[in-house]
């Protein structure tokens, strides 16, 4: 693993160097980008706090990270901090989703619902520039559970939704109701779906329910011979690897073909870090080769997009390592033990999966006073049927304690 804590003095040292490799508008000559440093009024360049912070620093010389750089070189004005990214992107696809060494493609997109969208827009286009497949005959495949980011896709794409209702009650932790894709299955294909794009998800937005795989593939590859596999990880990427020891949604599970993650979620990155990884072979679907004026062209929906991104994810995880964000995680699935043993004492009806820090209790068991108090986010903001805890790092213990004594006076009716 190459992913291993650095120190505070090196770390700076490692971003300061990729800038200085980097060119700069300060002081090199660049007359045709129509970019520039922020504002120097505002963001001034020679602030001395800025010596300190190589993040602001980065933010401030404003790099841009257009294009895919896993896949060619892109703009050499930038390659400094761009080798940052490509350096992150390898810790995410090959020590977190086990990937193989220079095996995949990515880049650090605005977010989650980009990643997703761009994993649909590569495999649309695969389908339609190999198979000759029309926009209709293609599916996106998901469950009731699903963000709703694979309905913008298919919208945005003209693809087909198909969603698949999820078990409830018992032990199913809202898996896949197979008899349902069966029926949804045979229904796409009398309607005259032939390619399906598959969207399973690690840590759904309500439940923290992880898709298991093998029994929903081996279904749909009963009815269907072309198929891809993305897996939204948007939520569960950066805690479920470390907090689980049997993770079927990575690059060894060769079914696997892209990943959507998000820095901006558990890593306590800044907005504008989402993460889309896809073995390689893909990419080149959606490549733009209009985008003549960018040097190695342009993949990506977004375009433009901050350096600096990259920068605060490399950071965050060279911070940490891997063993100390393994800690970490951990200390967030022991503080949701904690909530889920006192629901089970005061006789709330929650779901939960064990690896993770996504707590959805029954609405009617929490008062709705409760409820407000403590910010819960609903299902349906109008109808609510969840409410739900998320166990992030600012969920102290003392926050846990006061939300769960409130609840035991209410259920005492105290
Ligand atoms: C599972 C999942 N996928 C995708 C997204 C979309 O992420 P973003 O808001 O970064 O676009 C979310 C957001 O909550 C999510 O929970």
């Amino acid at each position: 693993m190459s992913w291993k804590k650095l120190s505070l003095r090196t770390l700076n040292a490692r971003v300061f160097e990729a800038l200085g490799n980097n060119l700069n508008y300060h002081d090199s000559a660049i007359l045709g980008y129509p970019a520039t440093y922020l504002d120097q009024e505002q963001f001034y360049l020679d602030a001395p706090f800025l010596k300190q912070s190589p993040f602001l620093s980065v933010l401030v010389h404003n790099p841009n990270h257009i294009g895919c750089h896993t896949f060619n070189q892109g703009e050499t004005v930038f390659q400094g901090t761009q080798a940052l990214e490509i350096e992150l992107l390898k810790i995410c696809a090959v020590d977190i989703f086990k990937a193989k060494e220079n095996s995949y493609d990515g880049y650090v997109a605005p977010g989650g619902t980009e990643a997703n969208i761009q994993a649909q827009w590569v495999f649309r286009n695969y389908f339609q520039k190999e198979k000759n497949a029309k926009p209709h005959e293609i599916g996106l495949l998901f469950s009731e559970d699903n963000h709703y980011s694979v309905y913008k896709g298919c919208n945005l794409l003209g693809i087909q939704p198909i969603e698949v209702n999820v078990e409830k009650g018992g032990d199913h932790q809202r898996q896949w109701d197979i008899t349902h894709l069966k029926q949804q299955l045979a229904k796409a294909r009398a309607d005259g779906i032939k390619y399906v794009i598959v969207h399973l998800t690690m840590g759904t937005t309500m439940f923290g329910s992880i898709d298991n795989p093998a029994p929903i593939l081996a279904e749909v590859k009963q009815y269907f011979d072309d198929v891809f596999t993305h897996v939204d990880a948007a939520f569960g990427g950066f805690i479920y690897p470390f907090t689980s020891d049997d993770n079927a949604l990575t690059f060894a599970n060769p079914d696997i073909h892209s990943i959507t993650i998000d820095g901006h979620k558990m890593l306590q990155a800044p907005y504008g870090t989402g993460i889309f990884l896809c073995r390689k072979g893909y990419m080149q679907y959606t490549q733009t080769e209009e985008a003549s004026y960018v040097k190695g062209t342009d993949f990506t929906l977004c375009g433009s997009r901050s350096g600096a991104n990259a920068i605060a994810v490399w950071m965050i995880l060279m911070t940490h390592g891997y063993e100390g964000w393994k800690y970490l995680m951990q200390t967030l699935i022991d503080r949701t033990d904690i909530i889920c043993d006192a629901l089970d004492k005061l006789g709330v009806e929650y779901s939960r999966h064990p690896q993770m820090n996504i707590v959805a209790m029954k609405a009617t068991d929490i008062p709705k006073e409760i409820a407000k108090k403590y910010h819960l986010v609903a299902d349906d903001f109008n109808y609510p049927k969840w409410v739900k805890i998320v166990t992030m790092m600012h969920v102290e213990k003392s926050m846990i304690d006061s939300f769960l004594l409130d609840l035991q006076k209410a259920k005492q009716g105290g």
